[in-house]
């Protein structure tokens, strides 16, 4: 059992294999956090918090004479609101009387088996026999508010799922005005944030400091989960590196906008709260409905790379679904950075010619190819084929792809609209704007209302028709800008503060539609890049396109801080052009295959213009890719250089079962003199004898990993080397 109820201590403890969770209803019914981190067994873990009179922290009333019980001091699971617990809160609430307080305490619980399920929302799932549930019910007496806290109990991968349902059991109207899915309160200790912070083709980028005496906020306002900041934050000790040290990691499985919260209080307890983004929130909460958050998957293990490992396997066999998600993605050739808007059927068969040529398997049909869109100024909403650019329509050109042995997949940008579009035109109010108000345009385009339902059944006519009527084996579901000018033509003005949750509801319910109508459809998120990549997306599309910025000396920053919370085959990446289009630089084609190869693979550049060489080397890059997608996907990831840092970076994958492996290195800066290129290897067996292909030695896991290996020096504008380790035998 992974859940047990110790009724003596009113304890319950959650057990995975390597973690431990423990919580406690305390004498007024609080529910106390005990611990979450290693194992300790059953041991209640009460006697940790010692109870002071701590001045300025408030007492509940059955403690004011002692002042020894404390909101403020001690750890919970979830917070009430404005009874005396003044750190960052997991809750606000208007109530029917204009009051501001929620005190929640326990009612009841259970344990059930297998894990829970959120409506609309994504939520990890149980393969089988993997996963235990635990509900604890809070309420608050005076208004009939309760909040269930669900846990999902994943022993043998070490997660831990939660989220909050908040039921209005009153009378009257409940308003929330925040409603967090988590609040984790860490164990004493010297804690370091990382998060993931970046811009528009700069994604994910690694930020690591202590956390300080202060609320610090990482979060976005855009209605996505966005470029700029990412739903997953790691927690670890000032110490910890890839290898040990305590380290927590929260990832929200939610695409719009989020908030996650770290404060450092006056007595040097680390609290965490994560949930929806509430600058806008605001929902009401009538008699008997209920609110349900968003999911937060959270993992603890010693070390970076092992709570790596733990959401990389966690995403590929918990939250991706589909039958794509395990499987072996298609190579694909897709036409943006080949031809942007100026397409039509000759260039795109030439191009896919081309392609089918090498060896790649699938061609995308990228932005331009519907309504009157000619650039990005016009035709968003107007999803059926341009007839100037393909007079043929599309089935001319897809059958003529599919001849060529190549499945056909398409680009759509669903949510969006043009003003210059035959959409805009019949339904003005669709998009998001107050009224009144001009609004704010981001790429030339508006907002559609997805918490209109109306709008919603628009789209999935239109997309399913595109996928009944067409051979279509793949769709890129794109986002191009941020939303703003949140307000709902079909909404009362005192809703407008649920729509920015209802529009993520939306997107989410027709993504469900969708890929419950056609799952032979391999779908692939994409927002500018990699402006929406999340693990709610995942939950509908298996890859997203990772990030606009194909450049493979700023990806391997893009892809290694993407590693941390994600998996490789979630990950979009492409070969394109040198000088690449984003920053100018020139890499030699070599580089950009080993970098690209650790994603789901393709290409995207103008293949009719290449040179025999280069084409004779993307040849043999497909055949590579084919050959070794399995370890790549499969295998475990370790990070063995800084992505951030040095002149050089490093990657491996390595079989489950230790049997192969794969070491990619990257020169990004060379050097006159250089340091030796001298890498330790790991993840292998050290009492195995190992195989390298590219230099014929055999050398043991052992000498690898302890004493390492050292390439030879590399010289030129980044080169980049891989090594092949197979075992040739075992002790
Ligand atoms: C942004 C995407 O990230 C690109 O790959 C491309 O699809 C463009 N949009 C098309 O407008």
């Amino acid at each position: 059992m992974s859940i047990v109820y110790d009724q003596q201590h009113k304890l319950l403890t959650l057990t995975t294999a390597n973690t431990g969770y423990q919580m406690q209803i305390d004498e007024l019914g609080f529910l106390r956090h005990l611990h979450y981190g290693s194992k300790t067994g059953s041991q209640n873990l009460a006697y940790q918090i010692l109870e002071h009179d701590y001045a300025f922290s408030g007492n509940p009333v059955e403690f004011r004479k002692e002042r020894t019980h404390s909101l403020d001091i001690i750890p919970q699971e979830f917070t009430s609101f404005g009874v005396g617990d003044f750190r960052v809160n997991s809750v606000a609430v208007v109530n029917p009387d204009g009051s501001r307080a929620a005190r929640f305490q326990y009612v009841s619980h259970e344990i059930l088996d297998g894990k829970y399920t959120i409506p609309g929302l994504p939520a990890a799932y149980d393969n089988g026999n993997e996963a235990q549930t635990l509900v604890v019910t809070l309420k608050d007496d005076v208004t009939g508010l309760m909040v269930r806290l669900y846990y999902g109990v994943f022993e043998k991968l070490d997660v831990i799922t939660r989220y909050a349902e908040f039921v209005n059991a009153g009378e009257e109207t409940i308003t929330l005005d925040k409603a967090s899915s988590v609040c984790l309160d860490l164990p004493l200790g010297n804690w370091d944030l990382m998060h993931f912070w970046g811009k528009h083709a700069l994604e994910r980028q690694p930020e690591r400091s202590p956390i300080g005496h202060c609320v610090t906020t990482v979060g976005s306002t855009r209605g996505t989960s966005s470029h700029q900041h990412n739903p997953f934050i790691i927690i670890c000790d000032h110490d910890a590196t890839e290898d040990y040290g305590d380290s927590y990691g929260l990832m929200l499985a939610y695409s719009g906008g989020f908030k996650a919260e770290l404060e450092n209080n006056q007595i040097n307890c680390v609290r965490a709260v994560m949930g929806i983004d509430d600058t806008y929130f605001s929902w009401k909460l009538g008699p008997g409905q209920s609110f349900h958050t968003p999911e937060v998957i959270l993992s603890y293990a010693d070390g970076l790379t092992a709570l790596s490992h733990n959401y990389h396997r966690f995403i590929r066999h918990n939250i991706c679904r589909g039958k794509h998600h395990l499987e072996k993605r298609p190579v694909l050739i897709n036409n943006w950075e080949a031809t942007y808007f100026q397409l039509d059927e000759e260039k795109m068969f030439a191009l896919a010619k081309e392609a089918a040529a090498l060896g790649i398997d699938q061609f995308v049909l990228d932005d331009g190819w519907f309504g009157e869109r000619y650039d990005d100024n016009a035709g968003l909403g107007d999803w059926f084929v341009n007839y100037k650019k393909l007079p043929n329509g599309l089935d001319s050109l897809i059958n003529k792809i599919n001849g060529l042995g190549m499945k056909f997949g398409i680009w759509v940008e669903p949510e969006m609209v043009n003003e210059d579009s035959e959409l805009y035109r019949s339904h003005p109010d669709w998009a998001l704007s107050e009224p009144g108000r001009t609004p704010t345009f981001g790429r030339n385009q508006l907002v559609l209302d997805m918490s209109n339902k109306e709008v919603v059944d628009y789209l999935y006519d239109c997309l399913s028709t595109l996928l009944k009527e067409h051979n279509i084996a793949y769709i890129k579901w794109d986002f191009n800008r941020s939303i703003c000018n949140v307000y709902s033509h079909v909404l009362p003005a005192d809703r407008q503060g649920e729509v920015s949750h209802r529009f993520v509801l939306g997107l989410y319910g027709l993504l469900e539609r969708l890929i419950s109508e056609f799952p032979d459809v391999l779908f692939e998120g994409c927002s500018g890049g990699g402006g929406r990549f999340d693990a709610g997306m995942l939950y509908y599309t298996p890859q997203i396109w990772l990030s606009d910025d194909t450049d493979a000396i700023e990806r391997l920053i893009i892809q290694g801080g993407t590693s941390y919370g994600y998996p490789v085959s979630s990950m979009g990446a492409h070969v394109s052009a040198s000088p690449n289009h984003q920053t100018g630089r020139r890499t030699p084609m070599y580089t950009r295959g080993v970098v690209a190869m650790s994603g789901a693979f393709g290409y995207e550049l103008d293949l009719t213009r290449l040179l025999k060489r280069d084409k004779e080397e993307i040849r043999e890059q497909v055949q590579q890719y084919h050959q070794d997608e399995i370890l790549i996907h499969r295998g475990l990831y370790y990070r063995l250089t800084d992505v951030a840092k040095g002149y050089y970076t490093a990657w491996q994958f390595v079989s489950e079962d230790k049997s192969q492996s794969l070491v990619n290195l990257v020169v990004t800066s060379p050097q006159p003199t250089p340091d030796p290129l001298h890498i330790r290897f790991k993840g292998l067996d050290p009492d195995t004898l190992y195989r390298i292909k590219e230099d014929k030695q055999n050398i043991t896991g052992a000498a690898l990993m302890k004493a390492g290996y050292t390439f030879t020096p590399m010289m030129g504008d980044y080169p980049a080397a891989q090594l092949h380790l197979s075992a040739v035998s075992c002790k």
